[in-house]
């Protein structure tokens, strides 16, 4: 099977637009439909100066299934990379109903659209918020899928769930649960990165602004973790080598398909603290912090086991998180105001 033509949803998004670079790059032919809730048109431009070309691009929010049958009627779609998703977690317990309306609706409707146009290839974006509180890490792809610790995580857990029921009701859809540990960085042309509204909630944005002056100093949320040193540990893995991931999944897959889970990340835990030491490596520049009180539903700890993609994908991480400081740095820096 080839998979050729790719409905790529949320494709101007931080990690979609990054990904839609990765596949013009091997080939593809990625179409983009992104409602602009939490991206700019002004991204396929920037897609088309990094790549020379310029993809087909829908403004569509998934939700509506009429539109969005368009972008399934006008294209002969071989598969679908479903990144649409609202994502803030503290939003998200304030307005669960939004959260779940809209995500669970989503991907509800991708998958009509693709039964009833017999696309038989779905990725879906997942996340490590799935495994919940973990009782032990690594993190592996046969651990138990817990109850999350916020109405936004729920909606991964329910996702992953529904496609594995319509990949067991049907043996001709082909399902990739890719789980996402935290991604950051940018592309190094500074062009693509991550360009959150108002006051950042993740660690990488946040330091960043607190680099180029536009925040006083990080907030860092608790000391007395069991960390090596009181910090929280997790995985950042780059956004260009998470895009990758998706394109070996793509090409895993069109040779060998059925019902696959990936953990996408480095495979080894950074703590808060190391984090702001790699970024001043690698941008020469402090970073001013205070400690905190821990943030209510912060774990300890998070990192994957990324065997299983290495072995069935070929895939690894091969960018170093002193990499991801730098892009995601030479990013903000020429977009002080985020994507104008
Ligand atoms: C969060 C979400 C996760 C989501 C992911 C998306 C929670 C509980 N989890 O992951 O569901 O998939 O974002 O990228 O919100 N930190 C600070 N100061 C800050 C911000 C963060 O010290 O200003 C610390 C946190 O305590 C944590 C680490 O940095 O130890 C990473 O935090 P963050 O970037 O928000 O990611 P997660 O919480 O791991």
């Amino acid at each position: 099977m080839s998979l050729k033509r790719i409905l790529v949803t949320g494709g101007l998004g931080f990690i979609g637009s990054e990904t839609v670079i990765a596949l013009l790059k091997e080939g593809y032919e990625p179409i983009v439909v992104d409602d602009l809730y939490n991206a700019k048109e002004v991204v396929l431009d920037r897609i088309e100066t990094i790549s020379g070309r310029h993809p087909l691009f829908y403004k569509i929010d998934c939700c509506d299934e009429r539109a969005l049958e368009a972008a399934f009627k006008e294209n002969e779609l071989d598969a679908v990379i479903h990144f649409a998703g609202y994502k803030a977690v503290g939003e998200s317990v304030a307005k669960p109903t939004k959260y779940y309306s809209n995500n669970l609706g989503s991907a509800l409707t991708v998958l009509r659209l693709c039964n009833r146009y017999r696309i038989h290839s779905i990725v879906f974006s997942s996340s490590a918020t799935v495994y919940g509180v973990p009782e032990r890490v690594p993190l592996f792809e046969t651990d138990p899928l817990r109850d999350a610790t916020n109405p936004y995580g729920e909606t991964k857990v329910m996702i992953e769930r529904i496609l594995r029921d319509a990949a067991k009701a049907d043996p001709t859809l082909n399902v990739a649960l890719l789980r996402y540990f935290n991604p950051i960085g940018g592309h190094p042309s500074g062009l693509l990165g991550e360009d959150p509204n108002g006051i950042p909630n993740n660690l990488m944005p946040y330091i960043c602004q607190v680099a180029v002056g536009k925040l006083p100093y990080l907030r860092v949320y608790g000391d007395d973790y069991k960390t090596p040193d009181g910090t929280g540990v997790r995985d950042y893995i780059h956004v260009v080598d998470l895009a990758e991931g998706h394109v070996a999944t793509l090409k895993k897959l069109e040779k060998d398909p059925g019902l696959v889970v990936y953990n996408l990340g480095t495979g080894k835990g950074t703590s808060v603290l190391e984090l702001v030491r790699a970024f001043e490596k690698a941008n020469g520049i402090e970073i001013p912090y205070k400690i905190e009180a821990r943030r209510p539903g912060d774990v300890d700890m998070n990192y994957a086991n990324c065997d299983k993609a290495f072995r069935e994908l070929g895939w690894k991480a091969r960018l170093t998180i002193e990499d991801a400081c730098r892009d995601a740095y030479n990013f903000q820096k020429k977009n002080p105001n985020g994507i104008e």
